[in-house]
């Protein structure tokens, strides 16, 4: 802890010292010093030498930052950068631009505005208002990601959603041939600009009638070794089977690794489902690289479908632009005060958002347990009311069902939110504790880390969350986040 009394700078600018380092490779975690300068790790093990400030890890648990891959934060980190919902959760990296919808390329005012209003099309809403897709070059939006400077380091899909709405008249067919000439272009530029490969929202009436020869088209322009194909299923309810072969089908025609996006088992008659889905997950990966991504929860998130609604489970509206008043209250029950349908009221609510508490909880755990399971949240962070996993994702991993429920072990959560997603969406500098790695680091309490916020109050910082570092600054406290803030842009290379 002493300072040099020369000019001299330290050897180190910080270290952590005695913590239980979990490496992020999926080995149990081992007592050793982590030492870091320059934004990156330095050295790992018996560390000796002055350090700019030292951090005492007794007791504590050391991992690389966790990196959400699933995320719709694509205009949060323009509009606030500071990233309280990431970083209290230890998240120091987000991959935007998920489920086919992304900030850019989007062509302001353009494009087919979903066959009504001129706005963006659903559920592009999700992301922001119109005047916030400002960014008609993916160029555009890196620059601007650039210039807020978020306290996350941030990684951009270019959605085909996106690409749709900025090249053709109306959503609600095949695109042609000179349209997908148009949209391959567009995504070509987008590539070359620094993104990090293609996503799909196949299940959304703005992309469904999009054949596979668009989406196969499309991934052409993908680089294997360098991007990634991401997709929301076609179908997560009883044809999910046949849309993740199509998906997978996608990452063989093109090369491009496969990320299946919030695989679930959708709606009451899927349910026990998983071993199936699962199975159908591994035939996938034998010979490809195929992998997904899930959240700890038995409900999803997205805005209010008509074709979703049902009345064999809670749909709770998050969000409506009519009614806003109807936030926060049970679909059910408001059909039931307005006297009509459960589908009448959710028309009447359009645009809107909702929970849908459509898993069971088995098959939640069947796929979070599974190796070839990532984390990611899925948080919509405009949502007035949102989902608790924009909030609680990570820790409620570590928590619930590491500690609490013994679903797998630490390290294995861990590798599950850094090792794992690094390598999976070549983010080759992050996600290991290693020297010449990127200092993005998280320290917790494995004994009292928890999710706090929940279905009634889900805007709340987790607990247990000690410390969070981003290219070696410090990002957050266990309580604020820090003023200055050193996320990057980061582009595949
Ligand atoms: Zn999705
Ligand atoms: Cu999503």
């Amino acid at each position: 802890m002493g300072r040099k009394r020369s000019p001299a700078r330290h050897d180190y600018d910080l270290v952590v010292r005695g913590a239980c380092v979990y490496d992020g490779s999926d080995a149990p975690g081992a007592v050793v010093d982590v030492g870091v300068r320059d934004g990156c790790i330095v050295a790992v093990g018996t560390v000796e030498g002055s350090a700019g400030e030292t951090v005492d890890g007794n007791g504590l648990a050391l991992a690389p930052g966790f990196i959400d891959v699933h995320t719709h934060d694509d205009l949060e980190v323009i509009r606030q950068p500071a990233m309280p919902a990431k970083l209290s959760q230890g998240v120091t990296t987000v991959v935007v631009g998920n489920c086919g919808i992304s900030a850019s390329p989007v062509r302001p005012g353009g494009g087919a505005g979903g066959g009504g209003g001129g706005g963006v099309p659903d559920p592009m809403n999700l992301l922001g208002a119109d005047e916030e897709f400002a960014y008609p070059r993916f160029a555009d939006y890196r620059a601007a990601v650039e210039a807020a400077r978020p306290a996350v380091n941030v990684a951009a899909l270019v959605g085909h959603t996106a690409l749709r709405q900025n090249h053709m008249d109306r959503l609600d067919r095949a695109a042609s041939k000179a349209e997908i000439a148009a949209m391959r272009a567009q995504l070509r530029e987008s590539l070359d600009a620094g993104a990090l490969g293609l996503s799909t929202g196949l299940a959304y009436a703005s992309a469904l009638q999009a054949p596979d020869s668009e989406v196969l088209a499309l991934s052409e322009e993908l680089d294997g070794r360098r991007h990634a194909y991401a997709t929301h299923l076609r179908d997560e309810f009883a044809r999910i089977v046949p849309a993740m072969e199509e998906a997978v089908a996608v990452g063989r025609h093109s090369g491009a690794p496969v990320r299946i996006s919030h695989l679930k088992c959708a709606g009451v008659d899927n349910w026990g489902r998983s071993g199936e889905v699962l199975a159908a997950l591994e035939h996938g990966a034998d010979g490809h690289d195929v992998a997904c991504d899930c959240y700890p929860y038995a409900a999803s998130s997205s805005t209010l479908d008509l074709k979703q609604v049902t009345g064999d489970y809670d749909i709770l509206v998050t969000w409506s632009d009519p009614h806003p008043d109807q936030g926060g209250r049970l679909l059910a029950d408001i059909a039931a005060d307005w006297h009509t349908t459960l589908v009448g009221a959710a028309r009447r609510l359009q645009p809107a958002g909702a929970v849908y508490h459509c898993m069971d909880e088995a098959d939640v755990r069947r796929i979070l347990a599974h190796p070839l399971t990532m984390i990611g949240s899925d948080g919509l962070p405009r949502d007035p009311r949102p989902h608790p996993r924009l909030w609680g994702t990570f820790p409620r991993v570590l928590g619930h069902y590491v500690r609490d429920a013994g679903l797998f072990p630490l390290h294995t959560a861990v590798h599950k939110m850094t090792g794992l997603p690094a390598s999976r969406f070549g983010l080759h500098d992050r996600g290991v504790i290693r020297a010449g790695m990127a200092a993005d680091l998280v320290l917790f309490d494995p004994a009292t880390v928890r999710d706090v916020a929940d279905f009634h109050d889900p805007v709340q910082p987790a607990a247990g969350i000690h410390a969070v570092w981003v290219n070696g600054r410090r990002a957050y406290d266990g309580q604020a986040v820090a003023t200055g803030r050193h996320g990057r842009f980061l582009a595949p290379r």
